[in-house]
């Protein structure tokens, strides 16, 4: 058990790489199931999340060879359907990927029921009402889920009840290699979706409209192997944007794609942060006082879930009274107690948090609750002077590739320490 260490205060100062996007590459490692071929995927964030997700391809037989820090060949010729690893499937959220892939190699699936950060009720209801479309009849007990086209599968019109990015991109390895066209209706249009049709793609699939929120996928007898690049992690960058604006520092954020940033920049420039595009940089800086906002988080293009806990730190640092309001999941708000432990001044009623700045936080104890949560705890820790402890920190490593040796790189008095 490690914990983080951060002598706040300090504004951050220099420049920042993007790593690969966690939500995209783990959808692709688990898509490598569907091809009886070497797929070289490369720009893999150095993270536990994908750490797990090979060993799970790895365990059920699929050769990984790592080729650098960030390239792995992933062979999954000799995969044994149905054999993952409980204990490690239930370590992840992105484990639910198994059940589309298995279902599109195999005409049926046996997976461990997804772990993943805690954020209230997290049903699969539409993930399963895409594979019983396709075929598929689907059984859940508490620990797993098995599917079995007992007909095979068929390609078909499926309308989601409400947008969900795991349902639509488990329904698109499901249904890119089953016979007929496949038309998803109502589908998120997250960049990782569209990331995931590119790499289906250049596996042989046909998939088209991804990034609308209709995709149609014409059935593909096989898939071959190939070579592909996962693309920046907006989540990853827009975290450190708000580190910069949160410091009083100014930050070169590197290898990012700034369209997939709108939503954020947008924010914080209504914040008073300057905010510089460059073609595959953003460069962003605050000098004077931060000023509040309304913020409700929305699927893409609208504003993150996932940079919901890292805006309300800003918004505790900002002048006058900021309201949250978290539309995507039900309960996102756990980490709030631990700003309040930092002087926070935030009110939550229901699914809106009600925060009044103030120009200052306070050193504290804290814990990560989830993985953003966990990261804006490392925000709150940089903005303040003193030294605020983070326990917990391994599901900050879930999803940041060497966050503490970057923000380190920028001026940040931040270290790993051992527990107990
Ligand atoms: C993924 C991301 C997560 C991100 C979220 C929203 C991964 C591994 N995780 O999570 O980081 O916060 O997208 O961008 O990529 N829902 C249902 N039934 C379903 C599916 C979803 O009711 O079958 C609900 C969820 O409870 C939630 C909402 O739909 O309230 C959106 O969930 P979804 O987009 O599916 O998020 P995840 O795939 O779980």
């Amino acid at each position: 058990m490690e914990k983080i260490l951060i002598d706040g205060g300090k504004p951050l100062v220099g420049e920042i790489e993007t790593s690969g996007m966690k939500n995209a590459a783990l959808p692709i490692i688990f898509g490598c199931l569907l091809v009886k071929d070497r797929c070289v995927i490369e720009n893999l964030p150095e993270i536990d999340d994908v750490e797990v997700s090979l060993q799970i391809l790895a365990d059920m037989g699929a050769r990984i060879e790592q080729i650098d820090r960030t390239t792995y060949a992933i062979d999954c010729t000799k995969v044994r359907g149905g054999s993952s690893s409980l204990e490690l499937v239930r370590r992840l959220r992105a484990s639910y990927y198994l059940l589309g892939a298995e279902i599109g190699r195999y005409g049926k699936a046996y997976v461990g029921s997804p772990g993943g950060c805690d954020f209230g009720c997290r049903p699969i209801d539409q993930h399963i009402k895409g594979f019983e479309a396709l075929g598929c009849t689907v059984r859940m007990d508490g620990n797993y889920v098995e599917a079995v086209a007992h007909s095979g599968l068929q390609g078909t019109n499926i309308f989601f009840d409400l947008v969900s990015v795991g349902a639509t991109m488990n329904v698109m390895l499901a249904a890119v290699c089953a016979p007929g066209v496949t038309v998803i209706e109502n589908a998120a249009r997250e960049p990782h979706i569209v990331d995931l049709a590119n790499f289906l793609n250049t596996c042989g699939g046909q998939i088209s409209g991804a990034g609308t929120d209709t995709i149609k996928i014409k059935g593909v007898t096989e898939l071959h192997g190939c070579s592909y690049a996962i693309i920046p992690d907006m989540i990853e960058a827009g975290t450190y944007m708000i580190a910069a604006a949160a410091t009083g520092g100014r930050l070169k954020i590197t290898n990012v794609i700034p369209k997939h940033l709108e939503s954020i920049t947008s924010k914080l420039c209504e914040m008073g942060v300057t905010v510089t595009e460059g073609d595959d940089f953003v460069e962003v800086s605050l000098e004077g006082k931060l000023t509040r906002t309304n913020v409700k988080t929305l699927p893409y293009p609208g504003f993150p879930t996932d940079m919901q806990p890292q805006m309300a730190v800003l918004m505790c640092l900002a002048d006058g009274i900021s309201k949250m309001h978290e539309s995507v999941f039900d309960n996102r708000f756990r980490y709030t107690e631990e700003l309040i432990r930092m002087g926070a001044l935030i009110k939550v009623s229901g699914k809106t948090a009600i925060i009044e700045g103030k120009p200052a936080l306070n050193p504290a104890r804290v814990r990560a609750v989830d993985l953003r949560a966990g990261a804006a705890m490392v925000i709150a820790g940089l903005a303040t002077k003193g030294v605020t402890e983070i326990d917990n920190i391994r599901l900050i490593e879930r999803g940041y590739d060497d966050l503490v040796g970057k923000l380190r790189n920028c001026g940040a008095d931040i270290r790993k320490e051992s527990v107990g």
